[in-house]
């Protein structure tokens, strides 16, 4: 096949992304003749290279347009109007779970529980739960928690007020302020369309964490200081596969985060993330669709872990959308 790799343009000076190399091998060895298209700001030229000699299948790693993730969707949106095949979720599927608070909506519809929250925008209330301090403040468009730092948890009112005032200022957008839910974090990878199948759960480990911090896996958390380099932890806090776990709690995990796949209405591959209290109560936070296929971040070593090789799990995901389009 003749396979696409859309992707976002790396940040001024930054590295490439690992990721585009290694989808590259992996889709290489499995015969196939990749391109690279890269997405930046303009639409004409992502429309020219697509349009040239059309892919059998693009492979759709854009997850920015002008550095607005808000813009996800119209990326998957654009591919509809070129008729072309795409991997990984429709524009329905990232715009729900691409803003976090319509995301909660649809999932409390399906009874699928998140965090109490309140969504404000520009001063006015859209909807308040009964929310609790602590809590923790975010811009609900954002990704790679852009936006969440260890600043984000707020104990009361006064810092609350300034919170909310500088995400206005900062991101134009309305503000998430969501319950802080102090519990262990995991991370649950979902693939498939007609039978989703979730991965072995993945536990983002925090016993380094700094003392006295709130523990949220937060913008200097996942990238290091600055944001350098891709899939680089933080010292204080590893991905680990958890030994000691109630098995009926993996269980529950596993069956929230293919619920919420399905709610989200998402496609092909995603992952979950999930906060659970000390009484296994358990919160979706997050529904990342197409999310990082890096072959040591989560998605890739949980697939490991079920038994899939990195080259395995790219032909799935490319079995899975071509499957769809056959139907
Ligand atoms: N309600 C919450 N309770 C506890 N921790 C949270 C909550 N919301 C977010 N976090 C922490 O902040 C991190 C980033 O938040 P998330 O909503 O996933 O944003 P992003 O899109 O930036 O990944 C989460 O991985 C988690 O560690
Ligand atoms: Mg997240």
């Amino acid at each position: 096949m003749r396979i696409a790799l859309l992707h976002t343009a790396d940040a001024a000076g930054a590295p490439e992304d690992p990721v585009l190399g290694q989808l590259e091998d992996a889709l290489r060895e499995d015969g196939h003749d990749v391109s690279r298209v890269v997405v930046a700001d303009r639409v004409p030229p992502v429309v020219a290279a697509l349009c040239a000699s059309p892919p059998d299948l693009v492979f759709n790693l854009a997850e920015s347009y002008g550095g607005k993730s808000a813009l996800e969707s119209n990326i998957a949106a654009l591919l509809n109007l070129l008729h072309l095949r795409y991997t990984g979720s429709s524009p329905a599927g990232l715009l729900l779970a691409g803003d976090k608070s319509i995301a909660k909506k649809v999932l409390g519809f399906h009874g699928i529980a998140s965090p109490e929250a309140a969504t404000v925008y520009r001063g006015d209330l859209d909807w308040a739960g009964k929310l609790h301090f602590p809590v923790i403040v975010k811009p609900p468009q954002e990704d790679a928690s852009l936006g969440v730092t260890t600043r984000s948890v707020v104990r009361d009112l006064q810092e609350l007020l300034e919170t909310m005032s500088a995400i206005h200022r900062e991101f134009n957008q309305p503000v998430l302020i969501e319950e802080f839910v102090d519990g262990r974090e995991f991370y649950v990878g979902v693939l498939g369309n007609e039978s989703p199948k979730p991965l072995p759960v993945i536990e983002l480990d925090f016993t380094d964490f700094p003392e006295g911090r709130p523990r949220v896996a937060s913008f200097e958390a996942k990238w290091g200081d600055g944001g350098a380099g891709h899939g680089a932890e933080f010292a204080g806090t590893r991905a680990v596969f958890p030994e000691t776990i109630d098995e009926e709690l993996l269980r529950t995990m596993q069956a929230t985060a293919v619920e919420a796949f399905r709610a989200l209405r998402l496609r092909d591959y995603a992952r979950i993330d999930l906060r659970v209290t000390a009484e296994a109560k358990v919160y979706v936070i997050e529904a990342n669709p197409n999310c990082y296929l890096e072959r040591h971040a989560e998605f890739a070593r949980a697939a490991e872990r079920a038994g899939m090789s990195y080259r395995e799990l790219i032909h799935t995901i490319v079995e899975l959308a071509g499957a769809r389009y056959a139907r």
